[in-house]
């Protein structure tokens, strides 16, 4: 049973089988994943293109676990109100992305979604550091966005360090959410450097193993 862990896993379906879209989150959520997180790409603000608001309709149809908006748009405030209607309980805005970063983590919990700010691995903690308050997720990109499948670098565990730092002192209820090549191998130590809240992409939704098998070997290194 991993429910009530402390440590919240959720898959990104950004590889998931989309033909088969509704049994790989009923797998995971069977698996006992703990939300399921959106990448959504404008083709701009990353040079991907993937999902809109029509993708997070039919996974609020078919899951009761919250559902995490990563929009990795420009001005992504144009699509707040969108996508909390399309049933997105959390949303997640660049930095880099929306100029007035304040006035959108204030749109989106006005709106009753929790606010979430992402900043890519050039970031500096510093560019988000007046927000915080803010916030009630925070996301370290371990990759530079855009694609599923990258290698975690190795130097953002330090950022994750120092932005735990920070959140103990601004606001220690925030989540501190990680995303980009997590996998069994590496989910202890990034962890341990302080994140609570982890987005696993490939290396749930893979050729190799079923989902149920990845979210175990994710859970077994965290208890081991
Ligand atoms: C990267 C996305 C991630 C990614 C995670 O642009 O924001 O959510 O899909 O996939 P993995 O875990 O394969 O890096
Ligand atoms: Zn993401």
């Amino acid at each position: 049973m991993t429910t009530g862990s402390p440590i919240a896993i959720g898959p990104s379906i950004l590889t998931a089988d989309l033909l088969n879209l509704g049994a790989q989150i009923a797998a995971a959520e069977a698996a006992g994943v703990d939300y399921i997180h959106l990448d959504v790409m404008d083709g701009r603000f990353v040079p991907n293109i993937s999902f809109g608001m029509p993708i997070c309709a039919a996974l609020r149809d078919a899951t009761q676990l919250p559902i995490d908006a990563h929009l990795m748009i420009e001005e992504p405030e144009r699509y707040v109100d969108a996508f909390i209607e399309a049933g997105a309980d959390r949303i997640t805005v660049h930095a880099e992305a929306s100029l007035h970063l304040h006035r959108t983590l204030t749109q989106i919990s006005e709106r009753g979604a929790l606010a979430g700010v992402s900043i890519v691995p050039s970031t500096p903690l510093s560019a988000i550091e007046e927000v915080l308050p803010f916030c009630g997720q925070v996301l370290i990109m371990l990759v530079n966005p855009g694609f599923g499948g990258q290698s975690l670098i190795p130097a953002m565990l330090d950022k994750v360090r120092r932005l735990r730092a920070m959140l103990d002192v601004r606001n220690p209820g925030c989540l501190l959410q990680v995303d980009g090549g997590v996998k069994a191998s590496n989910i202890a130590k990034v962890v341990a450097a302080g994140a609570d809240t982890i987005v696993v992409g490939s290396a749930i939704y893979n050729d190799e193993q079923t989902v149920a098998e990845a979210v175990t070997a994710l859970r077994q290194a965290l208890a081991g």
